[in-house]
Order: C-alpha cells, then structure tokens, then sequence
C-alpha cells in the first residue's frame, strides 16, 4: 500500500517503482486541471515555505505555482545565505525547525551534500530535498520519469544517452539511479574527468550500461538523449570549470545522425552544450519537460498533505 502522507522526499533510493509511478495518474488529472485555469482549494489553509540557499528557477517557481495552483500558499527565503539568520550564523537545523514552526511543508535547497537528510532528521514537518550540493534531486526524477512514461508510452526498453557532466550534476545521478527500477539501456558520455559515480553504474547490470566518449556511436540507437551543462558551482576553481567548457554540444547536425524520434530532454539551464535551433525539433522535449514539473508537484504536494 503506497502512502506519502507525511514523507520526507529526500533521496531517489528511498522509493519504489510503485512509489515513484504512484503520483503519475494524479499528475494528469491536475494537468487537466490546470490547462483550464480552474483553482483549486484543496490546499487552502496550508502553507508552503521554500528555503534555498542555491540559485534556482524551475525548482522553486514550480513548487510555488504548484501550491497556489492547488489553493495553497507560500512564504520564502532565497537566498537564505543573506536574507534569514544564516548570515547571523544560524545552523541549518535550527533555520528548518523554525519555519517548521511557520509553514506545514518545506522545499529545500543546499549546497551541502546531506542538508536535506539532516534538515529531515530535525525539521517538525516534511521536507523536500531540491538538491542537496552535487548530492540529490529526487523531485526532479518524479516528474521526469512520469514526462518519459507519457511521451514514449513506457519507460522499459529505451536505451536512453546521458550527455555532459555526469560527475557533479545531481539530476542525473537521481535519475540514473531511478532507471535502476527499470529495464532500460544506458550510455553514459562525460569529457575525461566527469564520469558518473561508479556506485552508481554498480546498480546495474553489466551489459545494462555503456560508458563511451563517442556520442556518434550511440546516436543511431539512442532513444532519448539526456544533457546537462558543466556545473561550473562544484568546481574548486572557475578555471578548472572553464577547461571543460564547450567540450560538448548537440545542435541540429547530432539530431540528423540520430535514430528518428529521438526525444531530447535537458533539466536546464542550459548554457552552450545544446543549440537553441534544436528547439524546433518536435522531438525536444525540454520546455514540456519543465511544465511538467508544475503538475507533478502539485501531485506530490497534495499527497504529502495527506490531501489526495
Ligand atoms: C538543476 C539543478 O539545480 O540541479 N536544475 C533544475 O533543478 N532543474 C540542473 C543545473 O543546475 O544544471
């Protein structure tokens, strides 16, 4: 029996296949919902506090479209590093239990790997990891997993690319670790230096993942492609980051050498690793990816809230 009532969403690996899908049919209906601007109640009298103490656009906005869209509201803090008590010294564990006083719910985002298990471990309401440093970002992986069940009928067999820097990018390591759940067939393409954690590739069955440099020979096959840019914020020096900058980048040519139908999906931003020509392409499903968000989230939210 699937229950989100009350959970902390903090890493991809505590959920299950069924918990991960669980929320998809929810996402469709408040999808519908939204496309036709009716607002909802179900969240009225709950208040959503997103704490962050990292840039970010997508993941906050869409959580706080999210809550309103369901009739909810939302109080936040970001930066927190200069506007709450952090610049005071205040510890992360004391900033969570105080907006727990404030709010029902709590979106985070830190630069430290394992803010969100710790704020979780002391927080009096649920928390939401939206990135833990180069760590986590499950959320991201809910509604992603749900926007490829829905664009390509089903998430077993593809054989899916990731493309970029696979070392610090957290949403790829969340996802990647999600597709654990599935019979899919990963190549993993990464500049020298940036490959994904061999943790996580040993959650996979050998034949399961494929590490290359060679983006030409895997297109013909590649189902969905996944990239991101160089995450320029992990590195210990700007010009350590600048060494790997432009060593990727997928433009209208790559799309011509693909298998047809590819489906080409980004978290964004992104920066100058994927041609904005490429929007065009039917195929690019990044914009629709981001939307996406909104409906999922209002689908986790509501759950959490033991609201639906
Ligand atoms: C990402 C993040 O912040 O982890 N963006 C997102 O949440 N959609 C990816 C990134 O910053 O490159």
């Amino acid at each position: 029996m699937v229950d989100f009532t009350n959970r902390d969403i903090i890493s991809i690996k505590d959920f299950t296949r069924e918990e991960l899908e669980y929320p998809f049919y929810l996402t469709d209906y408040f999808k519908e919902k939204a496309e036709t601007h009716e607002q909802l109640h179900l969240l009225g009298g709950y208040v959503l506090c997103t704490l962050f103490y990292e840039p970010s656009t997508r993941t906050r906005l869409s959580f706080e479209s999210a809550m309103q869209r369901l009739g909810g509201r939302v109080i936040t803090v970001a930066p927190a590093q200069l506007v709450s008590s952090a610049a005071k010294g205040e510890s992360l564990e004391d900033a969570v239990t105080v907006m727990g006083q404030f709010a029902d719910i709590i979106l985070l985002r830190h630069h430290e790997w394992g803010a969100a298990r710790r704020a979780a471990d002391v927080a009096p309401v649920p928390i939401i990891n939206g990135g833990d440093g180069a760590n986590e970002h499950p959320i991201q992986v809910f509604s992603e997993l749900y926007t490829i069940q829905r664009v390509r009928g089903q998430i077993d067999g593809l054989e899916i690319t990731f493309l970029g820097d696979l070392k610090h990018n957290r949403c790829i390591r969340s996802l990647v670790m999600g597709l654990g759940n599935y019979d899919v067939k990963l190549n993993l393409i990464s500049p020298k230096g940036l490959e994904m954690d061999p943790e996580i590739i040993a959650m996979f069955r050998k034949e399961q993942v494929h590490e290359t440099n060679d983006l030409d020979e895997v297109l013909p096959t590649t189902d969905v492609i996944y990239m991101v840019r160089v995450q320029v914020e992990r590195y210990a020096s700007k010009e350590e980051a600048e060494a790997f900058k432009g060593s990727y980048r997928f433009d209208m040519s790559k799309v011509r050498e693909s298998k047809k139908g590819l489906t080409i999906m980004h978290p964004q931003p992104r920066v100058d690793e994927l041609d904005p020509e490429v929007d065009s392409y039917p195929g690019a499903i990044y914009w629709r990816q981001s939307r996406d968000l909104v409906f999922n989230r209002m689908a986790l939210l509501a759950l959490i809230l033991g609201k639906a």
